[in-house]
């Protein structure tokens, strides 16, 4: 059991959690997740790693409320517990010094780049954050990212505080081959897609963190197997970072589609069952 700490709203349905977890405080590195599960009947769910701190024993996550699982973890209040919290699962984001690096991410990915471009800074590189939403009302984490890189920019969709457009566009309005070592990407898979295919040759590294279906986080179900290049992956343990370049984000998204009517009808029954459901 893992006590709730804090809770604080970032957006209409994005919270952020503090939780009490002194042996996944100590372990983690920038890049890994934990599967948690709120109740005893809960499904499991992973989430990225976003912050600890070392004084209270405590990791933070960053939760959008979409589906059954994830509204019912967004209803904890502090003091409040999860049934299970494990972790830190997958390998570290990849690393390295002395180079240009771009972080680009969408939604609620900005969240999982904040740690990420934190660690490429530490590192010794010189980090640029291309942060995308759908609004200004709905940007996350923009204190955080502003003291994290060394230069932070935002597109949105409507246009209504930066770029107007998405993070692939505000990339190719002033970036050019060349300009970065590295990049890593995190977002909905046609936006990886996307920033994979625009770098290709663009003679840079980019890694993309996948979100793959999980189920049991250990390498052992399968739920969350990937294509990168000729090989078969499970993100849980070789990732979830690879190289974006190679990986196969068609088959990654036919995948998660056939999960999508079933998760649908839970979130139907839950919304029925605790009175949103209509008449
Ligand atoms: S979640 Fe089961 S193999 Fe990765």
């Amino acid at each position: 059991m893992n006590k709730v700490l804090a809770k604080k709203q970032l957006g209409p349905e994005v919270f952020q959690l503090e939780i009490e977890a002194p042996r996944i405080q100590k372990r983690w590195k920038a890049g890994q997740f934990v599967i948690i599960r709120p109740n005893s009947n809960s499904e499991r769910i992973p989430l990225t790693l976003v912050q600890s701190d070392a004084d209270r024993e405590s990791i933070t996550i960053v939760i959008q409320a979409i589906g059954n699982t994830t509204k019912e973890t967004v209803e904890k209040e502090p003091g409040d517990f999860l049934v299970d919290v494990v972790g830190p699962l997958g390998e570290a984001a990849s690393m390295c010094e002395g180079q240009r690096v771009v972080c680009m991410a969408g939604g609620v990915g900005v969240a999982e780049v904040l740690p990420v471009a934190s660690a490429f800074r530490e590192a010794g590189n010189h980090v640029t954050a291309l942060c995308g939403a759908r609004s200004d009302g709905l940007r996350i984490l923009d204190a955080e990212l502003k003291t994290s890189v060394d230069d932070l920019r935002w597109a949105t969709d409507d246009g209504s505080f930066g770029f107007h457009g998405n993070v692939l566009q505000l990339l190719q309005s002033f970036a050019q081959p060349g300009d970065f070592g590295v990049g890593h990407v995190i977002g909905p898979i046609p936006m990886m897609k996307a920033v994979a295919n625009a770098t290709r040759d663009w003679g840079m590294k980019m890694y993309a963190s996948l979100n793959p279906v999980m189920i049991d986080g250990t390498g052992m179900c399968g739920g969350c197997r990937v294509t990168v290049g000729d090989k078969v992956k499970f993100a849980c343990v070789d990732g979830p970072e690879f190289d974006a370049h190679l990986v196969d984000f068609d088959e990654l998204a036919r995948r998660n589609r056939a999960y999508r009517e079933m998760e649908q009808r839970v979130l139907a029954d839950h919304v029925c069952r605790i009175g949103l459901g209509g008449a």
